[in-house]
């Protein structure tokens, strides 16, 4: 599946990903700015904050408890399409996946 990253700055960045894969682990790979993954994907830094494009929200579903708590208290803007990239695993049904990478993770 492909994810596009939209950074703070406009630009668009389409990477290849593989099913399975996560979008933090995904952005790391490819050298996207702005996505740290400083936990390394457990669920417990918030520093892969991304916000979903509209039409792929239902597809990603809503974060669960201890993500949407995370996302509070990150330094990023909640919106209610915020996750954490790391909790968003792709599948061929997220392909085209598109999500804006907010302008600052410490
Ligand atoms: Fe830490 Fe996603 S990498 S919460």
């Amino acid at each position: 599946p492909k994810v596009v990253y939209v950074g703070s700055d406009g630009v668009e960045r389409a990477v290849d990903a593989a099913v399975g894969e996560n979008v933090m682990n995904t952005a790391l790979r490819n050298g996207v700015p702005g996505i740290v993954g400083e936990c390394g994907g457990n669920n417990s830094c918030a520093t892969c904050h991304v916000w979903v494009r509209g039409e792929y929200r239902d597809a990603v579903g809503k974060p669960g408890d201890l993500e949407a708590d995370l996302i509070d208290m990150g330094v990023s803007e909640p919106r209610d399409c915020s996750r954490l990239a790391c909790q968003i695993t792709l599948s061929d049904k997220l392909d085209g996946l598109v999500v804006d990478v907010p302008p600052t993770q410490p």
